[in-house]
């Protein structure tokens, strides 16, 4: 019983425990897939009002033609689930060389803007990231997988550093604010982990002092068998 239960506590826990690295892991290993949230564009680069055809292209990669993007100064908003969608993968701790640009039939393409595309640059706990270029574009991509522990580690030491430095106090707020959420987040697993910890070790407690109890408990058996033999009240033939 005592086992069962015991066993039963243990794989839950490795369960608990299992979740939690897998949790962790993805974030750590694997590259996050990039979409596009939104866009805007502020100008074309073409001649006589003629529609553009805008593309986003990381170097080595295919580009994606965003099919709907035609007019400027609209916000265009997508699913992620588009047939174009995602744009690109972002590995960790490399950026690639990526960029918005529009086609151009006389000579090579228009650049909206080029950029370093990093996956630390999801600094957003949902993932966003807006990347804007005055008259150009204004671009919300989106990359939860990007967000991950090392992220928020960097942020924490970032908002510490900004806690530390005097003078302004521009963005504080916010600052605080995620730095209490992160505080409270990092405690209850903390707190979570060592409490699973406390009953795992009193459960074993327990379950060796029954053990201890029963092997007392033959030992006395023995020991009385014992003088029942010394006062001669052994098995009588
Ligand atoms: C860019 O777009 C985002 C999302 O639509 C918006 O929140 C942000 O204010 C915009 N920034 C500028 C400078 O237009």
């Amino acid at each position: 019983m005592t086992i069962r239960f015991l066993t039963n506590f243990k794989a839950r826990a490795l369960l608990l425990l299992g979740s939690i690295i897998i949790c962790i892991l993805p974030g750590v290993f694997s590259s996050g897939v990039v979409t596009l949230k939104s866009i805007q564009i502020f100008k074309t680069h073409e001649l006589f009002n003629a529609k553009p055809t805008v593309y986003f292209n990381c170097e080595g990669e295919n580009r994606t033609i965003f099919p709907d993007v035609k007019e400027t100064h609209v916000v265009y908003t997508f699913k992620g689930e588009e047939s174009w969608q995602p744009l690109t993968e972002l590995p960790d701790k490399k950026c690639k060389r990526c960029g918005l640009y529009e086609m151009d039939i006389l000579k090579s393409a228009d650049v909206f803007d080029e950029w370093e595309f990093c996956s630390s640059d999801f600094l957003d706990p949902d993932g966003n990231y807006v990347h804007f270029k005055d008259k150009e574009f204004n671009a919300t991509f989106l990359c939860p997988q990007c967000v991950h522990l090392d992220n928020m580690f960097s942020m924490l030491t970032m908002i510490a550093d900004s806690d530390h430095a005097s003078g302004s106090h521009h963005g504080a707020d916010t600052g605080k604010g995620m730095h209490v959420i992160l505080v409270v987040l990092i405690s209850a697993i903390v707190s979570t982990l060592s409490i699973l910890g406390a009953v795992a070790a009193y459960r074993y407690w327990q379950w060796k002092k029954r053990q201890q109890d029963q092997a007392r408990f033959l030992k006395l058996f023995e020991d009385g068998d014992d003088i029942e033999e010394e006062l001669g009240l052994g098995p009588v033939l």
